[in-house]
């Protein structure tokens, strides 16, 4: 079933219910072409708070991320979305300096409590960062905010528009793989740049190295040639543009973006919007 951008837009807004680096939510209250007028399968391999997806709301759609345990909570709210509000909303009384640092360090099992677990820590930790440890653990400090359950969640929805997808924990290769004629991929790498790994310290299992960038540049071509549209957000940077040079599309997007824990820092920058479409 083909689904138009008007159908899409036409839905009831969802907010992402996470803060991450990189978060897409600023490009979804733009004027910007960033879906095709018609497709069929939507496809969104750095799904991260998933903000393009929560904005167009495909009725179908494969979504996935290298980190399991972000996958993990979408899942746990399309399994039992009440179980995971009613396990957030005990952190509201518990929450403090000395509470944050004792959760972090605590293993939780279930899916729920996993769910609501990160979330927690997501929603109070220092500007919403996901890193993780040698070990894969969890290890950023605590932040200045202190607001456990927001006015804007709605997990109930969450669910609802969960439950046609598929959710994946996978390289962004084998997702786009899975991408066939017909179908649309919003792809939102990590966004490195050529000569900037020099001193770069191997911590982080989500690394996202420049070869990266190559197998995704190649990726998204041959997915291209199987009838396949795509849009693509980037650095917006020599490097890059000379990767994208030959595609269709390519635009420099301005943005007022503001420096890390500091709001009144405001500076102006651009990213990179490729698209299969001109
Ligand atoms: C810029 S963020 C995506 C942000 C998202 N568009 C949003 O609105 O929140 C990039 C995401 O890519 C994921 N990632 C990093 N390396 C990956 C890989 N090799 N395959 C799939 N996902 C990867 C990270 O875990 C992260 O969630």
């Amino acid at each position: 079933m083909s689904i138009t951008v008007e159908q899409c837009i036409d839905k009831t807004p969802i907010v992402p219910f996470l803060k991450w680096a990189g978060g897409k939510r600023w490009i979804t209250r733009r004027n910007l072409e960033i879906a095709p007028p018609k497709y069929e399968t939507y496809i969104e391999p750095f799904l991260g708070s998933a903000a393009v997806f929560f904005h167009l709301q495909p009725e179908a759609g494969i979504l996935a991320d290298k980190n399991r345990q972000l996958i993990e909570v979408y899942k746990a709210i399309r399994s039992d979305w009440r179980a995971v509000e009613r396990q957030l909303s005990t952190y509201v009384n518990l929450h403090s300096g000395d509470f944050y640092y004792e959760e972090r360090s605590r293993k939780r099992k279930m899916p729920h409590t996993r769910a609501a677990q990160l979330i927690y820590l997501n929603r109070t930790c220092w500007n919403g960062l996901y890193r993780v440890n040698l070990n894969g653990k969890f290890n950023v400090p605590r932040g200045t905010k202190n607001e456990v359950v927001l006015p804007s969640d709605n997990f109930e929805k969450i669910a609802e528009i969960l439950e046609n997808v598929q959710l994946r924990t996978s390289d962004f290769v084998d997702t786009i793989r899975l991408a066939r004629d017909g179908g649309f991929i919003f792809a939102d790498p990590p966004y490195t740049v050529k000569h900037n790994m020099n001193g770069f310290v191997k911590y982080n299992e989500n690394i996202f190295s420049w070869k990266d960038q190559i197998r995704l540049r190649d990726a998204l071509k041959r997915a291209m040639a199987r009838g396949v549209q795509f849009s693509m957000t980037n650095a917006d940077h020599d490097s890059v543009k000379e990767l994208y040079k030959d595609f269709p599309f390519m635009e420099e997007v301005p943005r007022n973006s503001v420096l890390a824990g500091k709001s009144e820092a405001r500076t102006l920058t651009t990213e990179l919007l490729v698209r299969s479409w001109k």
